[in-house]
This record gives structure tokens, sequence and C-alpha cells, in this order.
């Protein structure tokens, strides 16, 4: 075919394929998906004006009470925990992504037998990318770890997770307020509203003890002789979860910014940055400053630099 002929048919060829393409659905998604959300919003804000919805609101306003014991506000720890988990989380995702993501990896890392960890067999050569994400996994459950032993020490655990069948109407009722566009009252440093408790609840104790289980099950050191356990368990079970739980984890972790930046940052952000009440102006710049670092780590996460921190953990090769 002469190139004119190829230039002309083209221009023809080109709505059949954008039918057939992928961003063709968009254009379904898109008014389907705005119409869902008007339909939501509408459907709210007019059973908030019915007399039963009225009722239904006054009753369980959308946030359930806590025991008389139950801690006002955050300790520092906490605040030092929750910041430590979000910079390990930049690591362990990233890492986890380089895995998913890299066909080839640039280097290699085979742990040194010696030291804490020592085993009778040979240790495996896994790519610098799983080898990191192994290593800042450790790091972060120890972390989770101390923060569990701490919340249930302290009795902080009662603001997350749920301790009467309260939390489920109310938190229905703070879904109906975020739908309607007219927020519950946020007053996170005495009690969170009861969907937020069941979010975080999901989070600390269902998502994360999830990926660390699907986790450890595919990784290199898991025992491949406990037959049992292993069919009880299988690893394409475990590899096939794994992905949605960091999907879980990502999704979260935006509307959860998304959401603390919308009601009331300043106070917000003191609350975990500085473990006040204030809405002192210095926290948002802490605040800035922890999203740069954590945006560096993102960037500086590359195999050459990779390679000095691995090399004194094992031996680091091109293959
Ligand atoms: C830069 C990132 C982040 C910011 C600015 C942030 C901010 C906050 C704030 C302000 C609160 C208290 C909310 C209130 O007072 O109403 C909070 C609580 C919480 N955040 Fe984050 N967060 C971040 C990242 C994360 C990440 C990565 C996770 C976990 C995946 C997480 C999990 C939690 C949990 C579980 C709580 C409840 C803690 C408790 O009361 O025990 N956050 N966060
Ligand atoms: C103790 C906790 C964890 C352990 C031991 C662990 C271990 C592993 C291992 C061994 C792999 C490689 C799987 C393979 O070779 O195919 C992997 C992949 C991965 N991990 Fe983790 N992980 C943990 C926590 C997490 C968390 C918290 C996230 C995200 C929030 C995450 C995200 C990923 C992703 C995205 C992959 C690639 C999955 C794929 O290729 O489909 N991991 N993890």
């Amino acid at each position: 075919m002469s190139q004119k002929a190829t230039a002309t048919a083209t221009p023809a060829k080109q709505p059949a394929a954008f039918r057939g393409s992928a961003w063709f659905k968009l254009v379904w998604i898109v008014p389907v998906a705005i119409l869902l959300v008007l339909v939501i919003v509408v459907g709210a804000q007019l059973f908030r004006a019915t007399e039963s919805g009225l009722n239904f609101l006054t009753t369980y306003p959308g946030e359930a009470h806590l025991p008389e014991w139950a801690p006002v506000g955050f300790p520092a720890w906490l605040a030092w925990q929750h910041g430590i988990n979000a910079l390990l989380m930049v690591f362990v995702i990233k890492s986890g992504w380089q895995i998913r993501t890299t066909q080839r990896p640039a280097l290699y890392f085979t742990r040194n037998n010696k030291g804490i960890v020592r085993t009778k067999r040979a240790p495996k050569k896994i790519s610098i990318n799983l080898w990191l994400h192994i290593a800042t996994d450790t790091l972060w459950v120890l972390n989770g770890i101390v923060f569990y032993v701490l919340i249930f020490v302290t009795a902080q655990w009662t603001r997350i997770v749920p301790i009467s069948w309260d939390v489920m109407p109310n938190a229905i009722s703070a879904g109906i307020q975020y739908a309607s566009l007219n927020w519950p009252t946020e007053d996170g440093w005495v009690n969170y509203n009861s969907l937020q408790l069941l979010t975080y609840f999901a989070i600390v104790f269902i998502v994360a003890p999830l990926s660390i289980i699907t986790g450890l099950r595919m990784s290199p050191s898991w025992p491949s002789n406990t037959t049992r356990l292993n069919k009880a368990f299988p690893i394409e079970a475990a590899r096939a979860m794994h992905f949605p739980l960091m999907l879980a984890f990502t999704g979260f972790i935006v509307l959860h910014i998304a959401l603390v930046l919308a009601t009331g940052a300043l106070r917000n952000l003191n609350h975990m940055y500085a473990a006040n009440d204030a809405t002192n102006w210095l926290v948002f710049w802490i605040f800035v400053a922890s999203v740069v670092v954590m945006a560096g780590a993102w960037l500086a996460l590359r195999p050459m630099t990779l390679r000095v921190i691995a090399s004194t953990m094992g031996n680091v090769t091109r293959n």
C-alpha cells in the first residue's frame, strides 16, 4: 500500500480503534460515576430532611461513646510511631511496587550467613528490591509491635477498637453526613467518628496483619517442608492477596491525608505532629518538611544507593 493510501485509511480506522481501547470505557464510566455521586448526595440530603432521618441522626450523631477511662488526646510516643510508620511505608510500598514491575533487577543480594540471622541452609540470592522490601518490612513490623503493646498498656486502644454495637449505626450516620456534604463535627482529639474508628481498626488490625501473613508466606525463608500448612495456605493464595492489600493501604493513605487536610488541617496536624490540640503554624511546616523527606526517600531509593547499605549486610552482585 502506498504511503498516501495509508494516510487516508488511518483517520477512518481511528474511531473503531478508540471504541475498542480501554479509554473508551472511561467515556462510559465518567458520566455514570457523576450520576451515581449525584444520586448519593441528593439521596443523603433528602434523607436528612425527613423526620425519621432527623431522628436517626439525633439518636446516632456519628460517634459512639467512649468509656470514662478512655484517654483524651495523643501521647508523644503515638505521634512518633505514627510518623515512623508513615516514613517506613514509603520504603515498603516503593520496594513492593518495584518487585511487581521490574522484569530484570539491576542488582541481586545474598545475605551473609553470620551475625544474628544464621541458618543451616545457604541463603538464597534475591533481587535488591526484595532485599529492601524485607529489610524495611522488618523495621515496620517492629514499629507495629511497639504500637500494639503501647496502645493496650495505655488504654489508647479504646480510640481505634469498636467496643460497642453503637459503632455500627453511628458509622452509617457519619457516612450519611459525609454523603450529604454536611460533614460530621470533627473532634479527633477526644473521639474519632465511628466511620473513622472502623477504618483505623481495619487498617491496624486487619489489613496490616494480613499483609504480614501473606508476605511471610511468599518470603524466601518460609519453610518449604511444612506440607500441611503449605497446602492449607498455598503461596498462590498469598500472592493473590498481597497486591490488593497494598492497594487497600494506598487507597486508605490517600483518603486519610485528604480528610486530615480537609477537616481542620492545622488542628489535626498539631494532634499528630506535636501531640497537642493547638493550631500552631510551625507544626504545618514540620509536616511539609516530613513530606519533603518522604518524597526524597522515594526518589533516592535506586539500586545504586541501595547497594551501599545492602553491602553491609551481604553480597551485592550484578547477576
Ligand atoms: C503524611 C502522612 C500522614 C498524615 C499527615 C497523617 C495524619 C494523621 C492525623 C492528623 C491523625 C489524627 C486524626 C485526628 O486527630 O482526627 C492520624 C491518625 C491516624 N493515622 Fe495518619 N497520617 C499520615 C499517614 C498515615 C499512614 C501512612 C498510616 C497507616 C497506613 C496512618 C494511620 C493512622 C492511624 C491508624 C491513625 C489513628 C491513630 C490512633 O489514634 O491510634 N496515617 N493521622
Ligand atoms: C512483614 C510484612 C511483609 C512481608 C514479609 C512481605 C514480603 C513480600 C515478598 C516476599 C514479596 C515478593 C513476592 C514474590 O516474590 O512474588 C512481596 C511483594 C510485594 N509486597 Fe510485600 N511484604 C510485606 C508487607 C507489605 C506491605 C505492608 C505492602 C504494601 C503496603 C507490600 C507490598 C508488596 C507488593 C506491592 C509486592 C509485589 C506483589 C506482586 O508482584 O504482585 N508488602 N512482599
